[in-house]
């Protein structure tokens, strides 16, 4: 089998290849990224000399690039990853996210019906479910909870979804949808929470925490998505939308105590900054569905995954410190600056 992974030189596409490649030695995957500040090659490092593997830099909203590629390669499967993913950046100038999240799988999808695949799986987010009140902990997201977003970038994927659910309707298309909640795990970029609050705190600097910091997000650690994925790409089945969250939630401001803990550095550290726009209060996910059709249940504790995580950016600082000596720098510094 020839899989196409979209958005593969980023945190969870590069997991993804990564467990991809050992467990399914037979198959052929190839990584088409458009290498935005968000994907890294370094990433890929380990398996660019895999002869079952092949990087290929395009942009997913490129029809002429796209159609070669799946002309030469004729592709079984697409899994697209490729996203503008990052909610505070889609806060900061929305267009992008509309031209990649929306157009771009429209693009996907045209040379999937044009050239014929066994299957589209769409890696989509909980987001698309807006938020939950905190003072309710008996509601969860399930696959019948209506589309409710709160951000251009959950708006984006949100549009994403009905295009591929059009796209199954109209054109009879087998794809598939997944709506995870919050990954964490090596290769994260640090820009968002985890990773952020832990190379502040290796480098001693403020731990930006937005509002109170009660917002609760359900937590999974990175190759417990990879793994229902391959699950729904393999049994899942087409039409359907696949739920995947840890049963794990967290406040923000106790994920940040215990990194503090866990590199015994000061919560003196923590500075409480403006809040984000229109920011989600609770993310939670009803795994049902998953689990009964298909067995997947998260295999990693929070408890373990974070100490994994922690371990792997200390291992690879020349990962992450080659990122944010960059252009990072002035993102920071526009994001963080007198909040
Ligand atoms: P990421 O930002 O780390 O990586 C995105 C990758 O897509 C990068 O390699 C980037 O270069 C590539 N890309 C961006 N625009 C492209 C384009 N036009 N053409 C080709 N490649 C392009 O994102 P991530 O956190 O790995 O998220 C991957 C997917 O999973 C996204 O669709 C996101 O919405 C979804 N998701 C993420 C999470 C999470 O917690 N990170 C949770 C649920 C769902
Ligand atoms: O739920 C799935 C989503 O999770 C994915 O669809 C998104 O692509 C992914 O980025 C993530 O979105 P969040 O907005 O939940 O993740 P982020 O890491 O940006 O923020 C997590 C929480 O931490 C959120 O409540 C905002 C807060 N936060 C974040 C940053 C970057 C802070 O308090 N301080 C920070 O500096």
């Amino acid at each position: 089998m020839t899989i196409i992974v979209t958005g593969g030189a980023g945190f969870i596409g590069g997991n993804f290849i990564h467990y991809y490649l050992k467990s399914h030695q037979k198959d052929r995957v190839i990584c088409l990224d458009k290498l935005t500040y968000a994907g890294n090659l370094s990433t890929l490092k380990p398996i660019m000399n895999n002869p079952n593997f092949r990087f290929v830099k395009a942009d997913i909203c490129d029809r002429v690039a796209v159609e070669s590629l799946f002309e030469e390669e004729k592709p079984d499967v697409i899994i697209n990853f490729a996203a503008e993913s990052h909610v505070d950046r889609s806060i900061e100038d929305p267009g992008i996210f509309l031209q990649t999240n929306i157009i771009g799988t429209e693009v996907l999808m045209d040379a999937c019906r044009k050239y014929g695949i066994q299957r589209y799986h769409q890696v989509s987010t909980d987001e698309v479910y807006g938020d939950l009140p905190l003072d309710r902990p008996d509601l969860f997201f399930t696959e019948e909870t209506p589309i409710h977003t709160s951000s251009p970038y959950s708006s984006s994927k949100a549009g994403a979804d009905l295009l591929v659910l059009a796209y199954h309707r109209t054109y009879g298309l087998p794809v598939t949808i997944s709506r995870c909640s919050n990954n964490y795990g090596p290769y994260h970029f640090p820009e968002k929470l985890i990773p952020l609050m832990i190379a502040n705190a290796l480098n001693d600097k403020p731990l930006p925490v937005y509002g109170e910091g009660i917002n609760v997000r359900d937590w999974l650690y990175v190759e417990d998505h990879c793994r229902a994925i391959d699950l729904i790409i393999h049994k899942g089945r087409v039409g359907e939308v696949y739920n995947v969250g840890g049963h794990n939630e967290m406040r923000n401001i106790d994920i940040v105590k215990l990194i503090c803990k866990e590199l015994n550095k000061p919560e003196s550290l923590i500075s409480y900054v403006t809040d984000r726009k229109g920011h989600d209060m609770r993310y939670a996910i009803d795994p049902t569905k998953i689990h009964n059709e298909l067995g997947w249940l998260p295999e990693t504790k929070f408890a373990d995954g974070i100490k994994k995580t922690i371990k792997w950016y200390l291992e690879n600082k020349e990962w992450w410190e080659e990122i944010i000596s960059g252009e990072y720098q002035n993102y920071y510094e526009r994001m963080y600056d007198g909040r």
